[in-house]
């Protein structure tokens, strides 16, 4: 018999790739879903169409703030392992929503900890930590020792769960990890998050479509990886035979000047032509660099990351670009309004 999981945040980008990665696997996947106004599974919906019907993948409305829904669930499906990866998960939105980011980040992580902790199943616990707890400021290599210097209420709430997660693994003897993965993209990633807006927004410029792309601040550096290869990271994380807590990286760092200038050059365009930036996309408080060292993951779990920077920046572009192509079609037949400059854009 496979196992079961329960991913939180199955319709977000790496609840996604983690689910198709864990039906390969032969697991038994169940998801969670909030509800909205709007069906918004389009990332799941060929899982939904393949393994609906012979029970493989099975959907569940909950929410993070909904600690009875989270502790029903548990008890009902009864999983072998929890993927917690639901969060409001935009740093920039987090200072404009910050008790509703903090509230779900905490509140959802501890109930779930909690449902475990009183669970008669040995079950296994994946808390989704985030870089952005390291603050960003030293121009160093961080490892699972580099201390905490949160810059953002998603960073702050992040810290908390994370360590609560170590904390019922000390105090209870639970099996809790941390995986403390640094950014992950790909053709999934949500639109507001500035790789996937740069990729989005070439794809209309290369055919004409959209003129200027508004960003923040260009001079960051991210340790950017694919997706795809950081949710193997995540399961190999719960079967290692002790729980502790994990960076995932792909210890190189590249400025958001650099993803623009592979990306625009992929089409032989000059991107400071068609990039302006605006004082509203700055935040409060930025987190400038970030590199990851994965030496832990790499020794102990046998992960490397597999996906090149040069090869993330051109899966993306190729995939926005066929994206575009869609859009123009509907464009070209008035069927749509461009609002690629979105205000909701973040
Ligand atoms: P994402 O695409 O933004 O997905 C977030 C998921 O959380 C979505 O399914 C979203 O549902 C769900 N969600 C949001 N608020 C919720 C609530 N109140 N109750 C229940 N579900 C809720 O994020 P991601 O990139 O896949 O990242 C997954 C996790 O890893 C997140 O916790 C993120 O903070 C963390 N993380 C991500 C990265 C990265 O670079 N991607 C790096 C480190 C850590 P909707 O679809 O309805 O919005
Ligand atoms: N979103 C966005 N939009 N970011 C911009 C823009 C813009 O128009 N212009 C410049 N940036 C800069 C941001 O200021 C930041 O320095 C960098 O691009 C990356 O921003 P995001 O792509 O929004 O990601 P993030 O690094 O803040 O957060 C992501 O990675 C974290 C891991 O380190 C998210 O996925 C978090 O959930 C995740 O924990």
């Amino acid at each position: 018999m496979g196992k079961v999981a329960l991913i939180t945040g199955v319709t977000g980008q790496d609840g996604s790739y983690l689910s198709n990665f864990l039906i390969d696997k032969e697991y038994t996947v169940h998801g969670t879903v909030r509800r909205s106004s709007s069906i918004n599974t389009y990332r799941i919906d060929d899982l939904i169409s393949k393994y609906q019907e012979s029970g493989k993948f099975k959907l569940h409305y909950s929410d993070l703030l909904d600690s009875s829904s989270l502790n029903t669930l548990i008890q009902s499906i009864n999983p072998d392992e929890i993927y917690n990866l639901a969060a409001q998960s935009h740093v920039m939105v987090s200072f404009k929503n910050p008790v509703y980011t903090t509230q779900t980040g905490n509140m959802g992580p501890l109930s779930m900890l909690e449902a475990i902790r009183y669970s008669e199943k040995d079950v296994k616990f994946y808390q989704a930590s985030s870089s952005e707890m390291f603050g960003g400021s030293e121009k160093v290599s961080l490892n699972e020792k580099s201390p905490f210097d949160p810059k953002s209420p998603y960073a702050a709430s992040k810290v908390f769960a994370h360590n609560m997660t170590k904390m019922y693994r000390d105090s209870y003897d639970l099996f809790c990890v941390n995986g403390i993965l640094f950014n992950h993209e790909s053709p999934l990633r949500g639109q507001t998050f500035v790789t996937r807006k740069i990729t989005r927004a070439l794809g209309r410029i290369v055919l004409g479509i959209q003129e200027k792309l508004t960003l923040g601040n260009l001079d960051a550096s991210r340790d950017w990886g694919f997706a795809g290869d950081y949710v193997e990271g995540m399961w190999k994380m719960m079967q290692y035979n002790t729980p502790d807590d994990w960076v995932l990286a792909t210890g190189e760092t590249h400025t958001i000047k650099d993803f623009l200038s592979i990306a625009f050059s992929l089409y032989d365009l000059d991107w400071e032509k068609y990039v302006i930036t605006s004082e509203k996309y700055f935040r409060p408080n930025e987190v400038d660099y970030l590199l990851g060292d994965y030496s832990k993951a790499s020794e102990l779990l046998d992960w490397k990351p597999k996906t090149s920077f040069e090869d993330l920046v051109k899966l993306m572009c190729e995939s926005d670009l066929e994206l575009a192509k869609k859009d123009k079609v509907l464009l070209d037949e008035n069927l749509i309004t461009p609002t690629w400059e979105h205000p909701l854009s973040s």
